[in-house]
């Protein structure tokens, strides 16, 4: 049977996420058409992508750079500039690719999700942020949400087949997998002094800088945690993680008679990426293909939620609701900047969120205009720890 061939825009081109869905992409020139992609800082590499796939439509954060980028792509491609430009490259495409870091990334999933593409979603922090208002557009005629974030896209294969209903009954916990981090095993006295240097090497997966960093304080799992439960309509009391260095094991769900259901392979990003493209066939690619030849060993232990805070911060957001989850990742977006930028220590980060998060007063959230007021008080504030602390 011939493929049907499917259009797809890469919102997030040039990172980590983005360039590996180019790897899909290349291999698969009878599948996929690429329409649209867009990027912020890199613009040569955004514009060699453009040339390579003969992109027609690319997206860019500033106005002041499109200038330099027409002068790279030429004449015949349409240059569309900030969040406005993101979210009507969203809608231009079968399938949307979100893998822009950051809130940045609402436009995205919002758009594509009001217009009825399928969004194959690894920008976490948006469906974090915006969760009650993500469901609503999501029940958009053709709407479909598959998550690329390794975690969430072994449990959505670890529920398919089952025959649970609305809410799942059937259920009773998801148990996202955690490597652990660099500081796997540091006491808090040894965390103390953990550089970010230290926290950018992680042990498993290659990612850009941001994840990397939410990895090491565990702020990346907890932000899963409130990821699966607005993906999979679970509370967040009912998600569990689970340390397991090896990243075999991608994640876990438990029924209710006692059966665990798993996924595994190695850890390869394509992997999830090019299921998301290709649902509901599987890519013939083998990237996460284990050797079962050779001995190896899976092992799993509880997090020490004392040393990492980020974790309970992130099930006490989940309890509050509302506008908690978006105080927090844009909190956490704001203290990781800053230690990016050697402005605060990899210890401040989480004591930073976590002094935003005092000043939260929970209630409903009803618009996105409400989202980005919540989005810009949090950040000030955090801003303003950051100060502090620097
Ligand atoms: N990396 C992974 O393996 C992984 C795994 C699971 C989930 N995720 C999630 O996937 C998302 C992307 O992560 P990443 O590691 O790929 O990040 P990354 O390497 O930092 O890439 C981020 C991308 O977003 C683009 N971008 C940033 N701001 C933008 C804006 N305002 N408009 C348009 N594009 C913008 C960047 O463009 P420039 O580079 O041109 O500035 C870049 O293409 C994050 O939400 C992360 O949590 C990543």
């Amino acid at each position: 049977m011939a493929t049907v061939r499917r259009s797809v825009a890469l919102l997030g081109a040039t990172g980590s996420v983005g360039t590996q869905t180019l790897d899909v992409l290349r291999r698969e020139p009878d599948r996929f058409d690429l329409v649209a992609v867009a990027g912020s800082r890199r613009l040569r590499e955004l514009a060699a992508v453009v040339r390579e796939f003969r992109v027609v439509r690319v997206g860019i954060a500033r106005e002041q750079d499109r200038a330099e980028l027409r002068e790279m792509v030429g004449p015949g491609v349409e240059i569309l500039v900030g969040p406005e430009g993101l979210a009507a490259l969203a809608a231009s495409a079968d399938i949307v690719v979100n893998a822009v870091v950051g809130f940045a990334g609402l436009p995205v999933t919002m758009a594509a999700l009001a217009s009825g593409r399928r969004l194959a979603l690894a920008n976490k922090e948006s469906l974090i942020a915006a969760a009650p208002l993500v469901e609503s557009v999501r029940a958009t005629p053709g709407a479909e949400i598959l998550p690329i974030d390794s975690e969430h896209c072994a449990i959505h294969q670890c529920l398919a087949g089952s025959a649970g209903e609305p809410g799942r009954p059937d259920v009773r916990r998801l148990i996202l997998t955690a490597s652990g981090g660099p500081f796997r095993g540091w006491t808090r006295e040894q965390l103390a002094r953990a550089s970010t240097t230290d926290a950018l090497r992680h042990p498993t997966w290659s990612m850009g800088a941001k994840i990397t960093i939410d990895s090491s304080t565990l702020m990346n799992k907890g932000l899963e945690v409130l990821e699966a439960s607005a993906l999979f309509g679970v509370a967040a009391d009912r998600v569990t993680v689970v340390v397991h260095p090896q990243s075999i094991v991608h994640s876990m769900v438990e029924y209710v008679d006692g059966a665990v259901i798993a996924q595994l392979s190695r850890p390869d990003m394509r992997l999830p990426i090019a299921y998301c493209l290709g649902m509901p066939d599987r890519l013939d690619h083998a990237w996460g293909q284990l050797d079962f030849t050779s001995a190896f060993a899976l092992t799993f232990e509880p997090p020490d939620v004392e040393a990492f805070a980020a974790l309970p911060l992130a099930y006490e957001a989940a309890r509050l609701g509302g506008a908690a989850p978006a105080w927090l990742s844009a909190a956490n977006e704001v203290a990781v900047a800053a230690c990016l930028e050697g402005r605060v220590a990899w210890r401040d980060i989480v004591p930073i969120v976590s002094g935003v998060m005092d000043s939260y007063e929970p209630g409903p959230l009803s618009s996105i205009e409400e989202l980005y007021a919540h989005d810009a008080r949090a950040r000030e504030l955090a801003r303003a720890l950051v100060e502090v602390v620097a």
